[in-house]
């Protein structure tokens, strides 16, 4: 047990507490997560730290989604027994790894990071922060003081983590003295890295184009039925081209045995848009409808899911803690 628990990799991944968790999230990120229950070792972050660099005007918002997100990746499947689920603002190890790793990281790494000039323009001069600058060096912190090897997460992503890792090499290079004190990590991307919302943009809070995970049946009935299909295929008749058709995007998804007769039937002109979405929401529902029954049943208890943060989080600390030590020593502070 203890021989096979050591050659489990470390794996590594988080959230920002924004909002509740949708279908993107479920099948980019959470699915994934699920399966590294049975074969790593993993850390999965509440990155609340992470939220204030966009949303400090709304703490509680942050505050409010954190217990509601855990309770999403619960009834996804995570199951808490095979993980460490923790708080990041609970682990202070992490801040002042931040610190110190801040005074090795040139600005200019940071500035060429895309997330920091697109995202100020889809938001707003407001979020162009000190703090929102150090986004990828908070978020290589969350990694590199568990030590984590792989880290699962989405497209948009992997930009930060190379980063990380030319800063950890930097660290190591600087004051490793031969030794490898901190671990490069590797992002890892699911089969389904991004999916597209009701617009046909890629699914996101922000667009508004989100199907909840928490959504009612007839809310998602309702946003399916607003979903862009094929702009060509005007009338029922017509042939359509599922390749570009968000609806046909999401039943490979939610029920990949149906997708050759769509397919067929698209091109053929033999179905509509109207009917298809009709036979999605249907579909969509049933696949959801367990995990939304799971969740009912885990936010009946609201102290289950804080005392799984809690126990995490101290769990969590104990490892930050070391890590930090062992920086602290490389840069002679202790
Ligand atoms: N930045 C990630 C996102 O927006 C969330 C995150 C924070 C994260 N810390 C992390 C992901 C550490 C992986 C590892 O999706």
């Amino acid at each position: 047990m203890q021989l096979s628990e050591k050659k489990r990799p470390r794996v590594m991944s988080g959230m920002r507490p924004t909002g509740k968790i949708h279908l993107g999230h479920l099948v980019g990120a959470l699915q994934q997560w699920v399966r590294y229950c049975e074969t790593a070792d993993p850390y999965f972050e509440i990155a609340d730290l992470h939220a204030y660099t966009t949303s400090f005007s709304d703490p509680q918002s942050i505050r409010d989604a954190r217990n509601d997100m855990v309770i999403d990746w619960l009834a996804a499947g995570i199951d808490p027994q095979k993980c460490t689920i923790y708080l990041q603002s609970a682990i202070p190890e992490i801040s002042e790894l931040h610190v110190l790793l801040g005074m090795i990281t040139p600005l200019s790494w940071l500035e060429r990071v895309p997330t920091w000039k697109s995202q100020i323009g889809e938001l707003g001069q407001h979020i162009a922060t000190y703090g929102f600058l150090g986004y990828p060096l908070l978020q290589l912190c969350d990694i590199a003081i568990f030590r984590g090897e792989r880290v699962p997460v989405g497209r948009d992503q992997l930009a930060h983590l190379e980063f990380g890792r030319e800063v950890v090499r930097r660290f190591n290079y600087l004051y490793g003295e031969g030794k490898e004190i901190l671990t490069e990590p590797e992002g890892t991307l699911s089969d389904f890295p991004e999916i597209p919302g009701t617009d046909g943009r890629k699914m996101s809070k922000s667009y508004d184009n989100a199907i909840l995970i928490a959504d009612d049946e007839t809310t998602t009935a309702k946003k399916v039925r607003s979903m862009v299909t094929d702009p060509l295929k005007i009338r029922r008749h017509d042939a359509g081209r599922p390749e570009v058709c968000p609806v046909f995007a999401l039943w490979k998804i939610v029920n990949p045995d149906h997708v050759p007769w769509v397919d067929r039937n698209c091109r053929s002109g033999e179905l509509g848009c109207v009917q298809d979405k009709t036979d999605f929401a249907a579909s969509l529902n049933e696949f959801l409808q367990p995990i939304r029954e799971r969740r009912a049943e885990i936010a009946k208890d609201p102290r289950y899911v804080e005392r799984i943060i809690d126990v995490g989080s101290q769990k969590a600390r104990a490892i930050a803690a070391q890590t930090l030590h062992d920086v602290k020593r490389a840069m002679k502070l202790v």
